[in-house]
């Protein structure tokens, strides 16, 4: 086989056709290494000897943009800057300059409904895991559309099975990285087995997260009960659902709403299983284990939430953060 040696020219030329259908939903990225936004696919691309390549040194957020609202900005911000100083980066920019470069960058995408994937890198320079080599740490900031949920998922509900993936160290589990091998892993598991969703566990049976969602339950006796975030990483979602089931407390709904050590046992006596995350809000866990959750439908508590994160993201100036007017 002859490997032809490329130009600065030829490689452009060949880009132009290393175009595939997913690309289709990436609408415009930003990126500190060259220096501006990017609209073409085909160039939104990072050194290979940024360290969060070849290492996985970096961290990352995922958050969405409802009808040219951002949801929860904030709350993705304070979980960012939590994993920031957990692996000691610091951004290439203060924070609230890279906020302004999200808005700035959905903008440029024209999308009202996205997915916005932020990425703080330890940045160029040579190959070695050693930060201090670097040239300078990166922010890269990609949007895609929004993948809608599948119906059967809300209309039917979903399945779940525990993980044969070991967990990780609650340090790191508590770090949004870019090394998430674990968490394909358990995506793979979910494909291999036909499941929706697996749910990991530690060595002394609690159970923890899925590959990237938080699940709680709802008792018999109606209390709501999620795993507490020293293992696991803090859902934006489930936080926010928390204080939704505290005012379903308030309002004799709900007995209770907390965060307690769960085990298998507890998944299988529950009445509904819920599991949280940016994309799907929230969603009704119907078989776990292979056997009905509770009458083996979406439940009522599934229903009531759901409707909660719909309100909160079409009426909410709190967690809302407009994307359409000029600073
Ligand atoms: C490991 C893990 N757990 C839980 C979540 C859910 O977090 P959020 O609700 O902020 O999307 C995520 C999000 O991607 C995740 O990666």
């Amino acid at each position: 086989m002859e490997i032809p040696v490329l130009n600065f020219d030829e490689i452009f030329k060949n880009l132009k056709n290393t175009s595939y259908p997913h690309q289709n939903s990436y609408v415009a990225m930003y990126s500190s290494w060259f220096g501006g936004i990017i609209l073409h696919p085909q160039l939104m691309l990072i050194p290979i000897d940024d360290h969060m390549v070849h290492r996985g040194d970096g961290v990352f957020e995922a958050f969405k943009c409802v009808n040219g609202n951002i949801y929860q900005l904030d709350a993705h911000f304070n979980r960012l800057k939590n994993s920031l100083n957990k692996i000691q980066l610091t951004p290439p920019y203060p924070l609230e300059e890279i906020k302004e470069i999200v808005i700035k960058t959905i903008r440029s995408s024209g999308e009202k409904n996205c997915i916005i994937r932020l990425y703080v890198s330890r940045g160029p320079g040579d190959f070695s895991p050693k930060p201090e080599k670097s040239i300078g740490s990166q922010l890269y900031v990609v949007i895609t559309k929004i993948e809608p949920t599948e119906e059967r998922k809300r209309k039917t509900g979903c399945s779940l099975k525990i993980s044969k993936v070991p967990t990780k160290d609650p340090f790191f589990a508590t770090v949004k990285s870019c090394n998430y091998l674990q968490n394909v892993l358990m995506k793979m598991e979910c494909h291999k087995l036909g499941v929706d969703y697996m749910i990991n566990i530690t060595e002394e049976g609690k159970i923890g997260e899925g590959a990237t969602e938080n699940f709680a339950i709802i008792t018999r006796d109606n209390r709501f009960l999620t795993p507490p975030f020293d293992y696991i990483l803090k859902g934006t979602t489930i936080l926010r659902a928390l204080n939704f089931a505290k005012e379903m407390v308030e309002q004799g709904l709900l007995k209770e709403a907390k965060t307690c050590d769960l085990y298998s046992e507890d998944l299988k006596d529950a009445k509904e299983i819920l599991v949280f995350g940016t994309t799907m809000d929230v969603l009704p866990i119907t078989t776990f284990e292979e056997r009905a959750v509770g009458d083996g439908r979406p439940g009522k508590f599934y229903k009531l939430f759901f409707e909660k994160f719909i309100e909160d993201q079409t009426k909410n100036k709190e967690v809302l953060t407009p994307v359409w007017h000029d600073f």
